[in-house]
């Protein structure tokens, strides 16, 4: 494929490089003073008090992170209160001093990226790298909005007949609550929070309950920014923290990032109440990722991105590739290149630089992959040893007969491989698209027509041809999904602060 829409893609030379979160300063991790300096910094023993993020929780607002403790509902409502009382002071703020907000809290996630990068390390089970990515892209996210809102939240002079003036407004609508998955505990906690505060709105926020202390963290550091304690108030806890949440009439709008089961649940819960108000739900949810591989496309490259796409962040990506499609005349090849390429995957602890694939993130997890993983044992290609002590699951390849003997989404290192016939291109992508799922899928190959067509019936929110299929930057790969993977509108995307608004027209007849 030439041509300036799909550029040949030079080969790899590093499985896990850098990820392209190239909007905010990042880490050079080829400087070995800096590397060994930030090994050091992320794996020392957190500070539950004293550190420069500051973990120790004193006023009520910022309730203890502690990953066991589900809240009252009493102490939901009392959240809920707190912010629904800061709201209207908020909204009256200038969207200058909301966005300011934003700016500083950039500089301080910057200021404080090891400290941040050790507790995603070690809450989260992050790898370095990719704690590098959730420090970088929360930063892209504050700075992106607040540019978004500068130029996007002004008021507009309407045309009218004269003698009458017409003006419309853009504002926050109340209390949004924002419910957050371990996955990404920092950047998109944080992403979908300061959308809603710099468009106006006062939040509660819920983190995952795996993965409170980044959260807290997070909104410790938002509060420095200037952010009022009681526009943005943390409430850690489970699902029944978040029912309880969005049960609460006083909610005006949720964000929520998670499986599609939760976002089902949510969307009843907002329904059920027939004396509520109706309030927009952004959902962005999961995926049954399928990559398909031509007999043009580059080997090396290929298996380098299958690589990468598959089995970094151990496939806790809700991008990650979950279905490899490859062209029945090349299928041995790609197959025989993968399983060597795996070979050379390191697997350990999160915190050592040499890991390529660390623990996933809790028992049920494990539990969960291992015995799916088990129960398709005869139709294993390849896996691949692990360290005894630990949740660590095995990268493994799972040969599947057809495209629709994957109806799941497993969410760990597990990569399905099926085959598909020349000349049915068309028909893949609409076997694939029949899953209802819509989040992600990738095409490598080096026919212009083949990516035309990808380009036209693929029907996903994120389409990457020739290349990985993770790793989507702020304001330049604006993220989320379609169908069973999401509601729209896009993080990261020109869009996503208007639906956290209302719109007030107002018509004077001077
Ligand atoms: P999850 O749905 O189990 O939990 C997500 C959040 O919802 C948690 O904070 C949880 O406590 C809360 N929750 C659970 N039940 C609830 C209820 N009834 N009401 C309100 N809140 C409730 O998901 P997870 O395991 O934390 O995350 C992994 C999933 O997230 C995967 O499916 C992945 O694909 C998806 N994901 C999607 C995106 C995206 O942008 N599309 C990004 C990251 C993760
Ligand atoms: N934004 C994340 C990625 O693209 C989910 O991998």
């Amino acid at each position: 494929v030439g041509g300036r829409r799909h550029p040949s893609i030079p080969l790899p030379v590093d499985l896990f490089g850098a990820e392209g979160h190239r909007n905010s300063a990042g880490l050079d991790l080829s400087d070995v003073a800096t590397l060994e300096a930030t090994v050091k910094a992320v794996n020392a023993p957190l500070a539950p008090a004293g550190g420069a993020v500051d973990l120790a929780v004193a006023s009520a607002d910022m309730p203890s992170p502690n990953p066991s403790r589900e809240r009252e509902g009493s102490d939901v409502a009392a959240a809920i209160g707190l912010a629904h009382a800061a709201f209207p002071g908020w909204s009256r703020t200038s969207v200058d001093d909301r966005a300011a907000c934003l700016e500083r809290l950039a500089d301080l996630l910057e200021a404080n990226r090891d400290e941040l990068m050790g507790i995603c390390v070690q809450e989260a089970f992050k790898t370095i790298p990719d704690a590098i990515g959730e420090v970088r892209e929360a930063a892209d996210f504050c700075r992106y909005y607040a540019r978004e809102a500068r130029a996007k939240l002004q008021p507009m002079e309407l045309p009218g007949p004269t003698g009458e003036r017409n003006t419309l407004h853009i504002e926050g609508r109340g209390v949004w609550t924002t419910i957050a998955p371990w996955n990404f505990p920092l950047a998109i906690f944080l992403g979908q929070t300061v959308a809603a505060l710099v468009t106006g709105n006062a939040v509660v926020a819920k983190p995952a309950p795996q993965t409170p202390r980044i959260a807290a963290a997070a909104v410790r550091l938002a509060h420095r920014a200037g952010v009022p304690k009681d526009v943005l108030v943390l409430v850690p806890g489970g699902p029944e923290v978040g029912a309880a949440l969005t049960a609460d009439p006083r909610i005006q709008g949720v964000a929520f990032t998670g499986s599609t089961g939760t976002a089902r649940k949510i969307a009843r819960a907002l329904l059920d109440d027939e004396t509520r108000p109706i309030v927009p739900l952004i959902a962005e949810t999961g995926g049954i990722n399928a990559m398909i591989v031509d007999s043009t496309a580059l080997p090396e490259q290929v298996v380098a991105d299958v690589i990468a796409s598959s089995f970094r962040s151990a496939g806790q990506r809700c991008s990650a590739l979950r279905l490899l499609l490859v062209q029945a005349d090349v299928a041995d090849t790609v197959i025989e290149m993968l399983s060597g390429a795996m070979d050379t995957l390191t697997i350990g602890a999160p915190g050592d630089p040499a890991t390529d694939v660390g623990p996933v993130i809790d028992r049920a997890a494990y539990d969960r992959l291992m015995g799916y993983r088990e129960s398709v044992r005869t139709r294993w290609v390849k896996t691949l040893d692990v360290p005894a002590d630990g949740l660590f699951v095995p990268p493994t390849l799972i040969r599947i007969d057809a495209i629709e003997d994957l109806n799941q989404e497993w969410f760990g290192p597990v990569l399905h491989v099926a085959t598909w016939a020349a000349g049915t291109l068309s028909e893949t992508i609409a076997r694939v698209n029949a899953k209802g799922y819509g989040l992600t899928m990738g095409l490598h190959s080096r026919i212009a027509r083949a990516a035309e067509v990808t380009e036209a019936e693929a029907a996903v929110g994120n389409l990457y041809i020739n290349r990985s299929m993770i790793g989507a930057v702020v304001g330049s790969q604006p993220f989320g999904g379609e169908g069973l993977s999401g509601t729209g509108p896009k993080a990261g995307g020109p869009r996503y602060l208007y639906r956290f608004c209302a719109e007030r027209a107002v018509s004077v007849d001077t």
